[in-house]
């Protein structure tokens, strides 16, 4: 496909129930490029930070509302060994290989297998040594939309060969509007006791580390904003960015934004999940009339634990022709 036919299979999608939630999304990268849900007047309110148009996401976007693959977070230096063979994938991120390397999933354009007024399956086959991964891995992505104002997310993924992945979405939610300032406000709950502890290049070392009596525990709520500079600075992240280790109860996550009414919580089947407040937006990237900035949005990732591959006591991304990945995450909003 050249440039000019891959521009032409690029659409959007609206997907819509009875209880007044709209969500557009594209092909490119499975980007959700707003998400509406009705506020406490009842007026809809697009909760996430997006580009103006599906070719945006072509461009730099620094992850916004996409799908990250084949293996999401950090993977420290880019390398890892699977049956005795070493295999150095792109260091995209100072040293580390992050978010899928240079070209990941986010930049796709993917198929669309179905499209219904509720639901889109989208599906992409990536080349065995596509970004020097092993194996050719051909994934799907279904979303959701229920008549109680839940967006899910299925994730798919089978391969020929043995190979890894971490599929996650990289959805930036600001409950108050895409347009407001920033998160401080929000509360968030998050069900999590310990973090994987990661040195100053966000590689985890291995060890848990308790939450209890530091700036990130999230067990009782309380405002994104109380403890942010705290927490920044403890790997110097300028904020959170940081793999917590959910404890199985349910929801793993809620976050309530007082001047909106909109309240989210995020279920899921995995065992962990970046809390990211986005740190590292700069104001380079402008959409629907906004230009981003440091904390305009906040990331919940639901994944495996970062550098997973090179800690053999983590749950485990590897998968073969007998075990594909499958995983869900599901955001609910309610006012
Ligand atoms: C993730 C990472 C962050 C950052 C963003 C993308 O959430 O944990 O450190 O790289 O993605 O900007």
């Amino acid at each position: 496909m050249n440039f000019a036919e891959a521009i032409m299979e690029i659409k959007t999608f609206e997907l819509s129930n009875q209880s007044g939630m709209t969500v557009t999304v594209t092909n490119v990268g499975c980007a959700i490029i707003s998400l509406k849900v009705p506020d406490k007047n009842g007026q809809p309110r697009d909760v996430v930070l997006g580009l103006d148009k599906a070719e945006d996401y072509l461009g730099k976007h620094f992850y916004l509302g996409v799908i990250i693959g084949r293996v999401g977070n950090r993977i420290g230096y880019g390398k890892f060994t699977l049956d005795g063979k070493e295999y150095q994938l792109a260091t995209n991120d100072g040293k580390q290989h992050l978010h899928g390397g240079v070209e990941g999933f986010d930049k796709k354009i993917w198929t669309v297998e179905e499209s219904g007024p509720a639901k889109i399956v989208f599906s992409y086959v990536s080349p065995d040594g596509e970004e020097n991964y092993p194996g050719r891995l051909a994934v799907r992505c279904t979303y959701t939309l229920s008549q109680d104002n839940t967006l899910r997310i299925d994730y798919f993924a089978e391969t020929d060969t043995k190979t890894i992945c971490n599929l996650t979405n990289h959805s930036y939610f600001n409950l108050e509007g895409y347009d407001a300032k920033d998160i401080y406000g929000h509360v968030m709950q998050i069900n999590a006791d310990q973090l994987t502890a990661v040195d100053e290049a966000l590689i985890p070392t291995g060890a848990f580390a308790p939450v209890a009596g530091t700036p990130f525990d999230f067990n009782a709520p309380k405002p994104i904003g109380q403890d942010i500079e705290k927490a920044g600075a403890v790997n110097s992240t300028g904020g959170f960015d940081h793999n917590y280790v959910l404890n199985g109860k349910a929801p793993a996550a809620s976050v309530y934004a007082p001047g909106s009414g909109v309240k989210m919580t995020v279920t899921t089947d995995m065992p962990g999940m970046q809390f990211y407040s986005g740190n590292f937006i700069d104001g380079a990237v402008t959409g629907k009339g906004v230009t981003y900035q440091k904390h305009s949005g906040f990331c919940l990732e639901t994944q495996l634990y970062p550098d997973t591959i090179n800690q053999p006591h983590f749950p485990s991304c590897v998968v073969t022709p007998d075990k594909p990945f499958r995983s869900f995450t599901a955001f609910k909003f309610e006012k």
